[in-house]
Parts: structure tokens; sequence; C-alpha cells
């Protein structure tokens, strides 16, 4: 069985600062990636930067600044936000370096040897902030301002000779291939929505510019520089050597097993780079997940609107496991979602610090306190115990189903579920009452709900790594080499050692805060 696992994020614009968004696509592919380790698998998750092409063009001119030294610092600040989200990112890639070029110019050449560009003139619409050509029945007026009807960004009108892909040929293939992988593109609605765009028949792509400078130049006509979002989808294959097909690399992780991204890049993903690929004679990858917007205060984020959410300062103020937990529980998968600090706040309070923080804090300092602070050893489970755990044990091949599904949410309500009912079965069973008459009921129970939260712990450990870190290692389970496995394995707890100090894992959060 082949147990290695690709998966990417977009690559970002580094055109300004990271925003909410950036960090929601990064978020949701580190938890798939983490998962995919725990379930043992020899996980390759890359991100980085997309650095070339008009906007950051302009956007550099406007900073005056040289566009390469624009993108080094931009892209820096990107990297640090990685760090600051606990990502576990393998690789991280700018489209700037050498590995990419290479990876570019190729396809470049095989597109052209299999007969798929030829040069002609492009006149129509452009968007230079999506980076993107648009149809006439793409764009309206909106107070004398031509609009793309798909993005809202202004558009304007272009005419320049320009290399074209046959894009147009491609289609019938497509349609078969969607039709052949059922789960290419996810989730359906999403799907649904390619199939239509590509039924109404493609029309040829334009893939090269004349009018600014700052790309990859065509190879042998370097008045053309590569359309940025050929050379940009062409990174998730850079990333692992390609050209060099019998690489190691490439040969372990391509085809990607999934490319997570927001659907207003979906085009780009389930249409132009399946095409690109089949023309270069490249398999395609197995799936394209497009998850929907984070809105903040009902409307999509813009710099315009002054309503972008900056993860950093929610970060510094509540925490990363916060942060990631919330924007992961709050926003269903695939559809738009509203964020705000009240939601934010109650979510800390009700499931983090109420729910889970709180079953660890007082099962750990009731054990302190009656079982010199080690976790009994018991073997003495009744009905109610084991019940209590198989109950966790029979959902578990339903739980992996679900984030090999990229059901999420699903995930999480039922991993909180656990949670609520461990509490509520150490309040039912009382062990305060039986320490007096009946220690070995009492080791029972606190063997049983101490398994409850190393299992808990385990399942939660995707989203929230660094407090659940703290309670296995406060257990001294080792976290290297955890993984789904440990669940099952009733003979991991440490019964020798005491438990280490496990500090406040969520602090509530009061209203003025
Ligand atoms: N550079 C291209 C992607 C090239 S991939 C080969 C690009 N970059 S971007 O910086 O504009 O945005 C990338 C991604 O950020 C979006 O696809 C989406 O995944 C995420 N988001 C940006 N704003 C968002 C929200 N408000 N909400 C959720 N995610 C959004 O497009």
């Amino acid at each position: 069985m082949n147990k290695n696992f690709y998966i990417t994020t977009p690559i970002y614009y580094p055109s300004g600062k990271p925003h909410m968004g950036h960090a929601y696509s990064s978020i949701v592919a580190d938890i798939f990636a983490r998962f995919k380790r725990l379930e043992k698998y020899q996980v390759l998750f890359l991100t980085g930067t997309d650095e070339h092409g008009q906007k950051i063009q302009k956007e550099a001119k406007k900073n005056n600044k040289d566009p390469k030294i624009f993108c080094d610092e931009i892209s820096e600040t990107f990297r640090s936000l990685n760090k600051k989200l606990n990502l576990t990112n393998d690789d991280f890639i700018r489209t700037t370096e050498e590995r990419h070029y290479k990876s570019v110019k190729e396809i470049w050449n095989r597109l052209v040897e299999s007969k798929d560009i030829y040069l002609d003139k492009y006149s129509g619409w452009y968007s230079v902030s999506d980076e993107a050509f648009y149809d006439e029945d793409e764009v309206e007026e909106i107070n004398g301002k031509k609009i793309s009807k798909l993005s809202g960004s202004s558009v304007e009108w272009v005419e320049e000779e320009s290399y074209f892909f046959k894009l147009s040929s491609w289609g019938k293939k497509l349609l078969k291939f969607y039709n052949d992988n059922e789960n290419f593109i996810l989730p359906p609605s999403r799907r649904n929505e390619v199939i239509k765009f590509v039924e109404k028949g493609l029309k040829d792509l334009s893939v090269s510019r004349t009018s600014f400078t700052w790309g990859i130049p065509v190879p042998k006509n370097n008045k053309h520089i590569i359309y940025v979002w050929l050379d940009a989808l062409t990174n998730y294959i850079s990333a692992l050597n390609f050209p060099d097909v019998n690489d190691k690399k490439y040969k372990s992780f391509w085809p990607a097993d999934i490319h997570i991204i927001g659907k207003d890049i979906l085009r780009f993903h389930a249409v132009f780079w399946p095409a690109f690929l089949l023309a270069a004679k490249l398999p395609l990858p197995k799936r394209v997940f497009g998850h929907g917007w984070i809105l903040s205060d009902e409307k999509k984020m813009s710099k315009s609107l002054g309503n972008i959410l900056d993860p950093i300062e929610i970060i510094d103020k509540y925490g990363i496991d916060q942060l990631r937990y919330y924007l992961v529980k709050e926003v269903s998968l695939g559809n738009d979602g509203s964020i705000s600090m009240e939601n934010l706040k109650n979510c800390i309070n009700n499931d983090l610090a109420n729910n889970y923080g709180n079953l660890c804090q007082r099962v750990f300092s009731f054990i302190k306190k009656n079982c010199g602070n080690k976790i009994p050893a018991s073997t003495n489970l009744n009905v109610t115990d084991k019940k209590f755990l198989d109950n966790l044990l029979k959902k578990l091949p339903h739980l992996i189903n679900l984030m090999n599904n990229q059901n999420l949410n699903e995930y999480i309500k039922t991993v909180v579920g656990f949670s609520f009912d461990a509490n509520k079965y150490f309040n039912d069973s009382e062990p305060w009452k039986e320490k007096k008459g009946n220690l070995n009921r009492m080791n029972a129970i606190l063997f049983t709900v101490s398994h409850q939260i190393k299992n808990i712990s385990i399942l939660l450990n995707p989203i929230i790594p660094d407090a659940t870190n703290k309670v296995l290692k406060s257990m001294n389970i080792p976290i290297k080499d955890l993984n789904i496995e440990n669940i099952k394995d009733l003979n991991i707890l440490n019964h020798d050692k005491e438990l280490n100090n496990l500090e406040i894992l969520f602090n509530k959060i009061e209203d003025d805060n």
C-alpha cells in the first residue's frame, strides 16, 4: 500500500500582509497533513509564495522597490506567519527560485512539443488583481467601471501579441476525467460549477504577456513572459524536482493527493491545471478541494472595506490553538462562513476551556490529590467503563473516513462530543465517593477516563497541537511517534511516573477582553 501523501496550499501572492483568508487555507491543509502523519503516512506538505506577474510588479513599483526585493520581504512575512500558525509544512516554495524556473520552462517546452501552443494576438478583458482573463459575458459595468462578475475586481482592456494554449481541444477529455473521477473536485457543488463551465465550451487560453517584464521569459522568445498562472500552478511539481521525473521525491509524491484551495481559484486548478498536465503528458492530481470564503461582518474581507482580520493580532491575544480551532469549528469547510470576535470568545470558553480543558484539569488534579499523582493501573473495568471506551473505538474508522473526505466539521463535532461525554462519565461515576470504600472502583474510573483523555487528545492533535501535546506530555506519553493506533493501546499509559504539571490550557475570556 502506498503510504505517501502529498498536500498543498495555494501559493500566496506576496502583494501585501497575509490575512485571515490565507491563514485559513494553510490551517486547513496543516490539519489534514497532521492527520495523515497520525495515520503513519509519509507526508509532504507544501506551501509558498507566487511572486511573478503584473500585480506584484505594480505593487513593488508603488512601494518604490525592485520586485525581487519586494518579494523577498513579503514572502518572509508569510514564512513567519507559518511559524505562528504552527504549520508543519515540509517545504516552502518561491516561484522566483531556480528550481521553479527549470520546471516551468520544461512544462512550456512540453506544451510546445505537443503542439498545444501557438502565437496570435489577444484582445479582451484582464484583471490584474485576479491575474485572470475574462470573457465579455463575465464582465459588467458598475458606475462607469468595468468589473468582473465573478470576482468583483476591475478589469482593463488588453490587446497584445500572445501565445495561446489550445484549451479548447481538452474540454472533452476533461469532462471524461471528471466523470471517471467523481471525487476529483470537492465539495460536489464546486464540481458541478466546473462541469457546467467546461460544458459551455472552452476557449483557448492566453499564456504569455508582453506588456511587462516581471516573470519567467518564454523560452526562445523572451519578449514574452509566461502567464503567471501557468507559472504558479507548476510550483506543485517544481517542489518535487520536476523535470527530473526519476527523482525520488517526484516518484513518491506525484500525483498530489490533494490541492487545498479557495473557491476563487477553482477554475485554475480544476480546468487549466489538469489541461496543462494532460498536454504535458503528466499525471493529474487526485483531488482539488475548494473551500469557501471567510467573511468578516458577513462581508468578504477586503482592504477597501477595512474589515480585514489580522491573524497575528488574534494569535497574540488568544493563542494559536484557539484560532485554529475556532476557524475550522465555526466555518463549515466548503461554504462561506462569518467569523466574529463574539463567536470566537464563546467558542474558546465553551468548547476549549469548559469542555476539553476542564476535563483534563479536573481529572489530573484528582489523580494528584488521591493517587500520588500517578494514573492508577486497573484491570477491573466494569460494563459502563468498557462501553464508554468502546463507543469511541467503534467510531474510529468512521472518524478516519470523515477526515479522508475532508468532512472536518463532522469530525470535530464528534470528537468534541466525546469530550463532553467524558466530563459526564466522570461526573456520573463519582470517583470521589469511591475513595473511602472502594479504591478498586475509583482506580478503574480514573484509568478509564485517563484513557479517554489520551484518545481525545490524539484525535484533537491535528487541530490543537499545542494544547494536546501538553496534555500527552503531562501523561508521559511520547509524542514523537504519536499515531492513531495509540488510541487502541490500553498499555500505553504510564503508571509508574508521576503526571507532569499541566498549566491551564485555555484561559476563559471575559466579556471586556
Ligand atoms: N497566487 C494565487 C494562487 C496560486 S496557486 C497555484 C492566489 N493567491 S492569493 O494570495 O490571492 O490567495 C490565495 C488563497 O488564499 C485563496 O485561494 C484562498 O485559498 C485564500 N483566501 C484569500 N482570501 C480568503 C478569504 N477571505 N477566505 C478564505 N480564503 C481566502 O490566488
